[in-house]
């Protein structure tokens, strides 16, 4: 019966537009089982059990996009239940304040990035016919914040492969390192370069479902939330 029913799953769903993702989702006339996922596990418990006061029904699993070991969990959970999964909203980052140390940049964009890239890597297998993946950028991941020659490069995503788009964010981490990031074309702030590697990210992977003839439909889109929540 499981392997009949629609699957969806929210990334950081115990607060912010995630908590709203997972709300609007139970709302709908979803035929199936719509996962809350959060890092943390009480907060994420608390988030359900709060929904389920407004009379909803989400399911729980943990999901850290800072531990490979979680991702690769949660993943093999989807599989041996469901078999596939219809709804993926990659909505979980940490913040960018206007100030962040180098480290701390680069645990950021460790999750924020390459963190996304893995869990939805290792979910495409699993996008049935029609499924929708929603990968959560912002206005901010415009390639207009980036100098021309770099632009070129984040462009050229009809080529590109997940690990070379990983390549360009560890060549942005080398030059934050040693100061060279602004004669070199890159943001001024990491938030800006974290979401442009999130909208070539969800254009390999569009350009890599649109190629799979076996199973048709499936469209990947990045978005922006807007401001203010
Ligand atoms: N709100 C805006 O104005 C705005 C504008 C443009 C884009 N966005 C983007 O929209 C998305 C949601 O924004 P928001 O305002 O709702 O953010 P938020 O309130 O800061 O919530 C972020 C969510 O991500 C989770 N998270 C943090 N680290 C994580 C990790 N390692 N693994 C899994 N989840 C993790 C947080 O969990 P904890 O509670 O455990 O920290 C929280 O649930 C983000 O990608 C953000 O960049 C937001």
């Amino acid at each position: 019966m499981a392997q009949n029913q629609k699957v969806a799953m929210v990334t950081g769903g115990n607060r912010g537009c995630g908590l709203a993702f997972v709300r609007r989702l139970c709302q709908l006339p979803f035929p199936g089982t719509v996962y809350l996922t959060s890092r943390d596990e009480a907060r994420g418990r608390e988030a359900v059990e709060q929904l389920k006061g407004e009379g909803l029904n989400p399911s729980y699993q943990q999901l850290d996009l800072g531990d490979s070991a979680s991702i690769r969990r949660f993943v093999d959970f989807i599989k041996r239940t469901h078999g596939g999964i219809d709804v993926v909203i990659a909505n979980g980052a940490m913040p960018f304040p206007k100030q962040m140390t180098v480290a701390e940049i680069e645990a950021t964009l460790r999750v924020n990035n390459k963190g996304n890239a893995e869990l939805c890597c290792a979910l495409m297998p699993l996008l049935r016919p029609q499924a929708r993946m929603l990968i959560v950028s912002s206005g901010f991941g415009q390639v207009v914040h980036l100098g021309p020659e770099l632009r070129k490069r984040f462009l050229a995503t009809d080529t590109m492969t997940v690990a070379e788009l990983n390549g360009l964010l560890d060549e942005y981490m080398a030059a934050v390192k040693d100061g060279s990031f602004k004669e070199k074309g890159w943001p001024d702030w990491c938030n800006k370069m974290s979401k442009i590697g999130l909208v070539a990210l969800a254009r390999i992977l569009a350009r890599e479902a649109s190629s799979d003839r076996s199973r048709p439909g499936i469209l990947v889109n990045a978005v922006c939330p807007g401001t203010g929540l």
